[in-house]
């Protein structure tokens, strides 16, 4: 079942997701090489509590951390470590989701350290691109598989694979709600879009091929081929009219 939201539980919604937004303007800022994945971690769950929030993924089935930080062929879920140091020319995708106040905000960025291939820039700025088109199918009266179909047509007319075994959801008072939102498929299918549903659309996008497995650790996402994979995510909200973006600040 889809639960819609009112214009309060929006409201609401869109709290969270401005602390999700403020945190990763903070990371932003501090990427850089020399730095670890846990030092990051540490400054955005410090920052997160500090807001009043709690950070969503901390403790979800057992992951032990509060965001996740995912290097170069890692797609998603990757643990921040004391060991992992930025160098020069990685790619990081940086998910975070928040609790705040009843409700969850969630999304994913993914940032350049330093200088970065031509190659590895395309792929960021494909998936971002991908993610803009499926909200821009975000409209009532549309299907949810259009916005599915606009992700995969877009990464793939520039040669990109998608990633299937991970999807996009629902999102509201549970991080995950009904519907998923696969990054692909045929338009036209799956339930009608109506105001108040809450999505967090979030493409992984492969510059190789689209096939992943999860490492030892038990949680961090590879592709299979060992080639790059870039990550982005917005909470977003149904209107009428245009979606409302809440994990952008000014939306
Ligand atoms: N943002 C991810 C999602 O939407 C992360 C959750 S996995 C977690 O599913 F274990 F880290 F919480
Ligand atoms: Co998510």
């Amino acid at each position: 079942m889809i639960i819609r939201k009112s214009d309060r539980e929006i409201a609401r919604m869109k709290a969270a997701n401005e602390i999700v937004a403020q945190s990763h303007a903070l990371l932003a800022d501090k990427i850089a090489p020399g730095i670890s994945t846990a030092e990051l971690d540490a400054m955005a769950e410090k920052f997160i509590k500090k807001q009043g929030g709690e950070p969503s993924f901390k403790g979800y089935r057992g992951y032990p951390a509060s965001v996740c930080l995912s290097l170069n062929d890692e797609v998603v879920h990757g643990i921040p470590s004391s060991s992992r140091i930025l160098q020069e020319g990685d790619i990081l995708s940086i998910d975070i989701g928040v609790y705040y106040q009843g409700f969850h905000g969630d999304a994913a960025r993914t940032v350049g350290v330093g200088k970065i291939s031509p190659e590895a820039e395309s792929l960021v700025a494909a998936t971002r691109e991908a993610l803009d088109e499926g909200i821009k199918e975000a409209v009532a009266g549309n299907r949810l598989s259009d916005i599915s179909h606009a992700i995969q047509t877009y990464a793939e007319d520039r040669g990109y694979s998608v990633v299937k075994q991970y999807v996009g959801h629902g999102i509201g008072r549970d991080m995950h709600e009904d519907p998923q939102i696969p990054n692909f498929g045929p338009p036209g299918k799956g339930p009608r879009l109506k105001e108040g549903m809450t999505f967090a659309i979030e493409p992984m996008i492969n510059a190789g091929d689209f096939a992943v497995k999860t490492r030892d650790d038990g949680w961090t996402v590879v592709t299979v081929d060992g080639s790059l994979s870039a990550h982005w995510e917005d909470s977003i909200a149904i209107t009428g009219e245009k979606p409302v973006i809440m994990s952008r600040p000014n939306n």
